[in-house]
Formats: structure tokens, C-alpha cells, sequence
């Protein structure tokens, strides 16, 4: 299971990786607009905090366009992933880049037909998008069964990574699911750890601990 920080945001990104469970970044051309930064210089950015896969997106909608800005996103570094929209250019491109042994990531993935054509196409990873199917009345994470389902049995090895997200709710169920990646943003990383139950359990631990009179073991004053 891996757990990616889904922003462009390098101030969130160092500080979701300083605490040691993210594996990876994605990032689209939304999160890198909202930056108002200059491309090339974020992305550098980006690639020097985190020593994992990061997906960058190709703007192209040609499969020759998006083969060459594949290419390009490849070269920046060894853990750049090229994201590519799940169109019929975008699947002509991914069997090129596949060939060529580039790691790429279909995304804008609605319905498990079109993740059994990333498949087939040679996708390293299909980008289910979660919370945009659950607010049009769509159960996102059944999107993840039923491309686990067609993976499971014809083999594929494209791996699945749940996005569009907004809650922990659709972190857990895209797991449950059988999602092999799920990408969130801050808040709803930060949200993964908080639990009142556990901050209360941790103030009684606390307030009790302050009975104990000064040990060897924690030292004085811990008591
Ligand atoms: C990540 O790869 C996607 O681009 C992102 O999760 C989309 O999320 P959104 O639905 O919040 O835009």
C-alpha cells in the first residue's frame, strides 16, 4: 500500500514528507497553475524534497505531442512518473512510452472499460477518480472493484491508484477496495492521523503521568 500527497504545493509537500509515510506526489495542471510558480522551477523543487515517484502531467492532447512531452518529463529525473488523460491519443502515446520502458500513469479514469484499455495499452498505473464519481451519484470506490476484478483476472500488472479524493472516508474505502496507491490532499492526509478519542486517551496518559514522582528511567522532571 502507498500513500502519495496529491498537490504542487512544496510547503505542504516538505512537510507531509517529514513525517514518513508518503511514498509519492501527483500533481496536475491545476495544483502547478494554483502555485503561480514557473513550471520548471517547482517541479525541480518538488523532485529535490521527495526521493520517490512524482507524477507530472502531459498538456498535449496528440499522441505525438504527448509521446514528446513523455519523454521530456522522463528525463527530468529518475522518479518522474508521465501522466497522460485516458483519450485514445493518450493510449496511442502510452504504448510508445511503455515500449521505450517509461513509467506512465492514465488518469481522468471514470469507468473500468477504459482501465482495461490502459491495460492492454501497457499503463504502469490507472488513475480512478473517486470523489468526482461520488458527487454525481456514482459509488467511486465500485469503479476500484471492478478494475481490481478485470486485473485480478486477466493478469494486468498496471497498478491502481485512487484519486480524487476529499475525505478519509474515500481513503478508507479506496483501500478496502483494493486500491494499490491512494493519493490525498493535505488536509485529508494530515486528517488520517486525528482521532478525539486518541488525543483524549493521550491527555488522561498525561495528566495521570504528573503522579508519578521523578524516575531514573525518563529522568528528572518527568515525573
Ligand atoms: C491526481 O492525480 C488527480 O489529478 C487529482 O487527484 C484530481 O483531484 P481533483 O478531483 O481534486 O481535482
Amino acid at each position: 500500500m502507498k500513500l502519495f500527497i496529491d498537490t504542487a504545493d512544496v510547503g505542504q509537500i516538505r512537510e507531509a514528507w517529514s513525517w514518513g509515510v508518503i511514498d509519492g506526489v501527483t500533481t496536475n495542471p491545476t495544483h502547478i497553475a494554483a502555485t503561480d510558480r514557473e513550471f520548471d522551477s517547482v517541479l525541480a523543487e518538488i523532485f529535490e524534497i521527495v526521493d520517490g515517484p512524482i507524477r507530472v502531467e502531459a498538456v498535449s492532447t496528440d499522441a505525438a505531442g504527448i509521446i514528446e512531452q513523455g519523454r521530456r518529463i522522463a528525463a527530468l529525473h529518475k522518479n518522474a512518473v508521465v501522466k497522460v488523460p485516458i483519450i485514445i491519443e493518450g493510449l496511442k502515446a502510452v504504448k510508445v512510452l511503455a515500449q521505450e520502458g517509461i513509467k506512465t500513469n492514465l488518469t481522468l479514469c471514470f469507468n473500468p472499460l477504459q482501465a482495461a484499455l490502459a491495460a492492454k495499452a501497457g499503463a504502469t498505473f490507472i488513475s480512478p477518480f473517486i470523489h468526482r464519481l461520488d458527487i454525481v451519484g456514482h459509488e467511486g470506490a465500485a469503479l476500484i472493484r471492478q478494475i481490481r476484478q478485470i486485473y485480478h483476472h486477466y493478469q494486468f500488472r498496471t497498478q491502481i491508484l485512487a484519486a480524487s479524493i476529499r475525505s478519509p472516508k474515500q481513503v478508507l474505502d479506496s483501500l478496502l477496495a483494493g486500491a494499490d496507491t491512494v493519493t490525498m490532499p493535505f488536509d485529508v492526509l494530515r486528517a488520517l492521523y486525528q482521532h478525539l478519542l486518541t488525543e483524549d486517551g493521550l491527555r488522561l496518559f498525561l495528566d495521570d503521568w504528573k503522579r508519578v514522582p521523578p524516575n531514573r528511567l525518563f529522568g528528572a522532571g518527568s515525573g
